[in-house]
């Protein structure tokens, strides 16, 4: 029933990828995978099934306890968190160059692709200001920001909008889909909304309760660029429902 076939010229291989922790939790049972490049796949699945931990693999952060995990390794990893984890005390524009000043890269350089990164996320003109005067979507886009000045060839995001309302969070969901769309990494996207899996997703990857193996993937077939509009469509609320009638009988 798992559809695990690789697509043509996988970029990304995981291969009976598995995590057991220290103290002994089994995270992840042996999982495969393969990704195409430009991809987006998301991950969506009961709460603790080890979707961040698979993110945090694929991200190099976490070792697997067996399995290969294969990737170019000019391709170049950024990762976005939940929480925006800005410098309360370092402007916008400063916050953007963070990741760039860690990697060393010249200063003239930093400024530039730090500028560029924050006009994508719609920043241009609040360089000045403190994480504390922004909204939370503004924190948020910053957070993109910084990783995209990194220029990814692989962006990996663990529920990034989460922690906002419905409408800024579609609105970010559009505005993520635009930069992928021109800057053409590939994404991994953990999330627990599955109308938001669906709407950015080439595929869905659902995993099982702890220890986390892949139960199924859904093909998404709608057409990118895709508008706000596909939300509303009856295709959109049936595949929907599939996908949610999917995830409680892995939940049961
Ligand atoms: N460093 C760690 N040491 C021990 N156990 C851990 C560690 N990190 C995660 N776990 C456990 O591994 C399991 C998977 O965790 P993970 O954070 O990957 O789940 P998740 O699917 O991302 O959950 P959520 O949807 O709540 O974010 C959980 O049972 C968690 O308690
Ligand atoms: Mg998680």
């Amino acid at each position: 029933m798992t559809d695990q076939k690789a697509p043509p010229a996988a970029l990304l291989h995981l291969r009976a990828v598995a995590k057991t922790f220290p103290n002994g939790t089994e995270a992840l049972a042996p999982v495969d995978l393969a990704m195409a490049g430009g991809e987006f796949v998301s991950l969506l699945g009961p709460s603790g099934c080890g979707k961040s931990t698979l993110l945090r693999i694929i991200a190099g952060l976490t070792e697997p306890s067996s399995g290969t995990v294969e990737l170019p390794d000019e391709h170049r990893r950024a990762f976005v968190f939940q929480d925006p984890t800005l410098l309360p005390w370092r402007t916008v524009d400063r916050n953007a160059r963070l990741l760039l000043e860690l990697e060393g890269v010249p200063k003239a350089e930093r400024l530039e692709r730090a500028s560029a990164a924050l006009k994508m996320v719609g920043l241009a003109g609040f360089e000045k200001s403190y994480p504390r005067n922004l909204s939370g979507g503004m924190r948020m886009r910053l957070s993109l920001a910084r990783a995209l000045a990194l220029r990814p060839k692989f962006f990996l995001m663990d529920e990034p909008f989460s922690a906002l309302d419905e409408i800024t969070r579609e609105s970010l969901q559009d505005e993520l889909l635009r930069i992928w769309g021109s800057e053409g990494f590939t994404s991994v996207f953990v999330t627990h909304n599955l109308y938001e899996a669906i709407y950015l997703s080439h595929r869905v990857v659902v995993m099982s309760p702890r220890p986390g193996r892949i139960e199924r993937i859904f093909e998404i077939p709608f057409e990118y660029p895709r508008s706000p509009e596909l939300r509303s469509t009856p295709e959109f609320s049936a595949l929907g429902a599939e996908v949610a009638a999917c995830l409680r009988e892995v939940s049961r």
